[in-house]
């Protein structure tokens, strides 16, 4: 198995292309050859990143400023992608939000899960009849270790990740045969920017340097594990941990722990 060959009309998308993970596989895709959809809300600086990918690898890049937790300024990207040659989809984009549900802003907790979950959905349902038609293609659905378990303080967030972590790894046994790869990225943290001492967060403070992984570095394994179709790539030691915790610890022992640390990620 390996990535849909790149081809002058096929166009791999990547949501949340504007900065870190999604950033990252859109350049490692152009390194691999492959012309881009980018897709975020900042249309100015995914217009920089485009021009550099051109310059760089020689590649066609398009982009699409697009509110994707909007169904009425996500609906005709969703229009566009189910006509176009999709060969690879990163659904990539997400938001999270710490802290008692209850007390949080309801539209920005609605807004998550539209673009976390529902958006996440209707790409999917967008790009794959083609791929299958052509028996090629690939969809890199990026979840979260956070999806394997309840996380108090952390709730929508972790729930609209087990939709991502359900849906993708359901969607692979449907796909066996098709010539259609799908993978789970489910990582734990990852560096996506060097934080400033100043502003750093409980978990900046509590991982040691060594045990963080990067963008790039994240970006690279998972477009492997998209070549392999492997199920699930969870990169570097702190996200094995967190994967393997959350996902054979009994719910009732793992949520009152996880909870209490992520409250004072909360503030
Ligand atoms: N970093 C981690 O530690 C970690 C761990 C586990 C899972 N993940 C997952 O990895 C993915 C990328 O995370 P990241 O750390 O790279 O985040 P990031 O640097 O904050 O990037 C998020 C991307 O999503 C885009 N985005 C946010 N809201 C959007 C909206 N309403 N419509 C369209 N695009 C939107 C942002 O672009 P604009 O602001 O330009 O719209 C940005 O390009 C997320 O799904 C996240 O849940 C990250």
């Amino acid at each position: 198995m390996s990535l849909p060959t790149p081809t002058p009309t096929a166009r791999a998308v990547v949501t949340g292309a504007s900065s870190g993970i999604g950033e990252a596989l859109a350049t490692d895709l152009a390194g691999r050859g492959h012309s881009l959809i980018l897709v975020a809300r900042r249309g100015d600086v995914m217009e920089k990143l485009a021009a550099q990918l051109r310059e760089r690898h020689g590649v066609d890049v398009e982009v699409r400023a697009c509110d994707l937790s909007d169904r009425d300024q996500r609906a005709p990207l969703v229009d566009e992608l189910s006509t176009r040659e999709i060969s690879i989809l990163c659904n990539n984009a997400g938001i999270a939000t710490f802290g008692p549900v209850a007390e949080l802003d309801a539209g920005y907790e609605r807004a998550q899960v539209e673009l976390n979950a529902v958006a996440v959905h209707d790409l999917t349902l967008a790009v794959l009849p083609g791929m299958v038609e052509r028996r090629s293609g690939g969809i890199l659905m990026v979840g979260s270790a956070a999806g394997n378990m309840p996380i108090p303080n952390n709730a929508t967030y972790a729930a609209t990740k087990a939709f991502v972590n359900t849906f993708s790894e359901s969607l692979r046994g449907e796909l066996k045969g098709t010539g259609v790869n799908v993978t789970l990225l489910a990582p734990g943290p990852v560096r996506t920017e060097t934080p400033d001492p100043a502003e750093a967060s409980i978990v900046d403070k509590l991982v040691p340097d060594f045990l963080w992984i990067s963008s790039e570095y994240t970006a690279k394994v998972s477009l492997d594990a998209l070549a392999d179709n492997k199920m699930r790539i969870v990169p570097g030691i702190i996200s094995k941990a967190m994967s393997t915790a959350g996902q054979y610890s009994p719910r009732a022992v793992v949520a009152p722990i996880v909870g209490t640390f992520y409250r004072k990620l909360g503030g």
